[in-house]
């Protein structure tokens, strides 16, 4: 067994790098650790249940909860145990929930990201900001005080940033998360592609202009449909870029401002690269609905440019 997953001197858990190095308020160290327990569930759920996978039903002949659905359940139930959340907005309930006002935090989550990859055994995911105060509707992603991402790949992993870097921990045999990497950083120059929403060169030229550029400078291709791991690579590796633009199906691009492009704005920008709708950084969007979506072209911040530039033209 690696000798960093043994209990050691050298061993840092999520809660002593929440108090030790980023210094978070013990209240928000506190929230956070319920929401890493509550993705430790999920991790579980996906490990030990069928739930989602092809051509299962339950011992009953019924079909299965969906795996979304189970997860949303376990934020939910996490979040209310707390006793330190305000308000919560889930990709899996159309409007803001309220659970004590007087709480000091608002949570935006997406419990289970890539669920239509469930059934393919794919890579999938969890994403979460959290927002001081009792409102998320009329905060911008630039307010969060943290946001962090669970990846449930062959093995699990969590990032989190809290103004202090960006940093990964890798979930361990005795459900610890456990110090991988400190101060992921997002280089200027993008090696990798990663192209959401495809069908939309269709009717968006410059998103084709975009894909014969990326095609012609040879990027190298990385792409899974799950936007946790895909961003998560850029943050592994250093470099790439992501886009999921507006056009055919969806005008706006598929993804959601709140839950699923404004944690990882918050966290590709603290890492060193930006996150733009085209126009502006997605750091500046204020969150106006529940369930607004927007483009998204994040990672190495010389290629958001780039393709930005090649929006602006078109
Ligand atoms: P969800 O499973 O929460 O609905 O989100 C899936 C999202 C995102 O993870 C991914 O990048 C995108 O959908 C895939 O879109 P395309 O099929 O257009 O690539
Ligand atoms: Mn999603
Ligand atoms: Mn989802």
């Amino acid at each position: 067994m690696d000798s960093s997953l043994l209990p050691s001197q050298s061993r840092v858990s999520l809660n002593h790098h929440l108090y030790a190095h980023a210094k978070v308020p013990d209240g928000l160290r506190h929230l956070i650790l319920d929401i890493a327990r509550a993705t430790k569930y999920i991790h579980s759920a996906i490990r030990t249940t069928e739930a989602g996978l092809a051509g299962t039903i339950n011992q009953f002949g019924e079909e299965q909860l969906q795996l979304d659905v189970l997860s949303n359940e376990m934020f939910e139930r996490h979040l209310e145990e707390s006793r330190l959340v305000a308000t919560f907005v889930s990709e899996e309930q159309e409007n803001v929930v309220e659970l004590n006002l007087k709480a000091p935090y608002s949570v935006v989550f997406d419990p289970l990201d890539g669920s239509s990859l469930v059934d393919a055994n794919f890579a999938i995911g969890s994403i979460v900001g959290i927002y001081s105060g009792n409102q998320v509707i009329g905060r911008k992603p630039r307010e969060q005080v943290t946001a962090l991402y669970v990846l449930y790949g062959p093995r699990t992993i969590l990032v989190y940033g809290a103004g202090n870097g960006v940093h990964e921990f890798i979930l361990n045999d005795v459900g610890e998360f456990i110090l991988l990497r400190e101060n992921l950083g997002v280089g200027d120059d993008a090696k990798n592609y990663s192209p959401g929403n495809l069908r939309a060169v269709t009717d968006t030229p410059f998103y084709r202009k975009a894909m014969n550029h990326w095609l012609d400078a040879k990027l190298t291709l990385r792409y899974s449909g799950c936007m946790v791991a895909d961003i998560h690579h850029i943050l592994s590796k250093g470099q790439g870029i992501f886009t999921n633009i507006g056009g055919s199906k969806y005008p706006e691009g598929k993804l959601r401002l709140a839950f699923e492009c404004g944690p990882f704005a918050y966290l590709v920008t603290q890492a060193g690269g930006a996150a733009s709708d085209g126009a502006i950084s997605i750091m500046d969007r204020p969150i106006e609905t529940v369930d607004q979506r927007t483009p998204l072209i994040i990672g190495s911040k010389n290629e958001v440019e780039k393709v930005a530039g090649i929006l602006k033209n078109a």
